[in-house]
């Protein structure tokens, strides 16, 4: 079948839902009705949805949840999280409630600087490059101004721009370096208008540089863009009590699970199969809230596990020890957020949750969101060295068997019943539903 279409962003929805349903299913019927049911019947709430992206048909259900009794520095939060996995949202809440007994978790921001380069080819003489460079590296800042003054007056703007010499990786390959701060908002834009702006000063600076021959006046500007790796941007949450404290009902011997606790981190910080998996389930918890507060969960993700690998090897993004009869727990990750512009004003959901954790600062944000990475890992490992993972977790996917199986009240009730004293397995419930319908 072929399936090529000319002119398709040109169609208007209408149009284009009618050619996906005749060209891709059997019942078009079926197909636009499905499409259409997702609609919101507010207009005007719709229309801002369909106009986030190109193409949009419909909309794609996550579940907005939350996770209550975060106490982080004293205060107490409710986080939301917007995330289609089960038991995730139960797990943040179970470990809240647990260390907000325990002192609650600490968090800081250890650093909140952005990077953007410019990256160019330059052909000739790099000490020649590096005079020039110097010679003209205020032009930068005050040619840029009209982009950077309204950040300025918010306390932010361009920090530093250097010269780096990459011809060692590749042949005539150089980079404008520059660091940013850009306080309440994620600053990709901010970030792009200064360094095309510098890529346009540096073709401009160097045409008309007397020292450089034609060949060397001659930069070609390959790209200018923001890095999504950003390991001057960093928080860190820990919790930590003694070791005593640690128990609970699940927990009759504080001392041997503070050390198996500890021994699951080891195992993450020295093998990249298990690092991978044990970071997933920070990622978690870190994905829930970036989502649900509107943020860029794809660049958070790239310059994550970006740090995760920054010793050479991938590795574990938390640490745990014991040290005087005092367990500690923490983690470090690189987190560029914004509470201001981009979708955080205008996503109704996203304004919602903002103020639910009542309009926190782009670095407050940063510490809930590594809180909520630190509390799944918690919950993820305090379940894998005890109970093991399936116990909770199937318990909470039998909920999603059962409305698979379109099972009634009374189902739901007699099989609850019975999963409480066994093993759920997806093709165990199936049978039991069977047996109920059966008889
Ligand atoms: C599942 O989404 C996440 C876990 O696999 C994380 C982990 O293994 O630490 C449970």
């Amino acid at each position: 079948m072929n399936t090529a279409v000319a002119g398709f962003s040109k169609l208007s929805k209408e149009e284009k839902i009618n050619w996906i349903a005749t060209t891709y299913f059997s019942s078009p019927t079926k197909a636009i009705e499905l499409i259409k049911k997702y609609w919101n019947s507010d207009e005007k709430l719709q229309k801002l949805h369909d106009e986030f992206i190109e193409n949009t048909i419909s909309n794609f259900y996550i579940p907005l949840g939350v996770a209550p009794n975060f106490l982080i520095n004293g205060k107490n939060y409710t986080i939301p999280m917007a995330i289609e996995e089960s038991s995730v949202v139960a797990a943040a809440s179970k470990a809240a409630k647990y260390w907000s007994t325990r002192g609650g978790f600490k968090a800081t921001v250890i650093k909140t600087e952005k990077i953007g380069q410019v990256h160019f080819m330059y052909k000739g003489d790099s000490s020649k490059l590096e005079l020039f460079f110097a010679e003209t590296k205020a032009k930068f800042f005050s040619e840029t101004h009209d982009l950077t003054k309204n950040m300025q007056q918010r306390g932010g703007g361009i920090l530093d721009i250097t010269l780096e010499d990459k011809t060692n990786l590749l042949p005539n390959y150089f980079q404008l370096h520059a660091t940013f701060e850009t306080k309440d908002s994620m600053g990709a834009n901010f970030i792009n208008s200064c360094l095309e702006q510098f890529a346009n000063i540096l073709k401009k600076e160097a045409q008309a540089y007397k020292l450089f021959t034609e060949e060397e006046k001659d930069i070609e500007v390959v790209m200018s863009i923001l890095s999504n790796y950003v390991p001057n941007c960093i928080v860190r949450a820990e919790v930590s009590c003694p070791v005593a404290d640690l128990s609970e009902k699940h927990i009759p011997n504080p001392e041997a699970f503070a050390e198996r606790f500890v021994r699951a981190v080891q195992i993450a910080e020295v093998e990249p199969y298990r690092a991978v998996t044990h970071n997933k389930g920070i990622m978690n918890g870190v994905d829930a809230v970036i989502l649900a507060t509107g943020n860029d969960f794809r660049a958070v993700e790239a310059g994550v596990h970006a740090y995760a690998s920054k010793e050479g090897q991938y590795s574990s993004l938390s640490h745990a020890k014991i040290e005087n009869e005092i367990f500690s727990f923490w983690l470090e990750i690189p987190l560029a957020l914004g509470t201001v512009g981009g979708l955080t004003s205008l996503h109704p959901l996203v304004k919602l949750s903002l103020e639910m954790l009542e309009n926190p600062s782009a670095a407050e944000l940063m510490k809930i969101v590594a809180v909520a990475g630190l509390a799944q890992n918690f919950a993820a490992l305090r379940s894998l060295t005890t109970t093991g993972i399936q116990d909770g977790h199937m318990k909470m996917h039998l909920n999603n068997i059962l409305n698979q199986l379109e099972a009634t009240e009374e189902e739901r009730h007699l099989v609850q019943k019975h999963f409480k004293n066994h093993v759920v397995s997806h093709s165990g419930v199936v049978s039991f539903v069977e047996s109920i319908r059966n008889t």
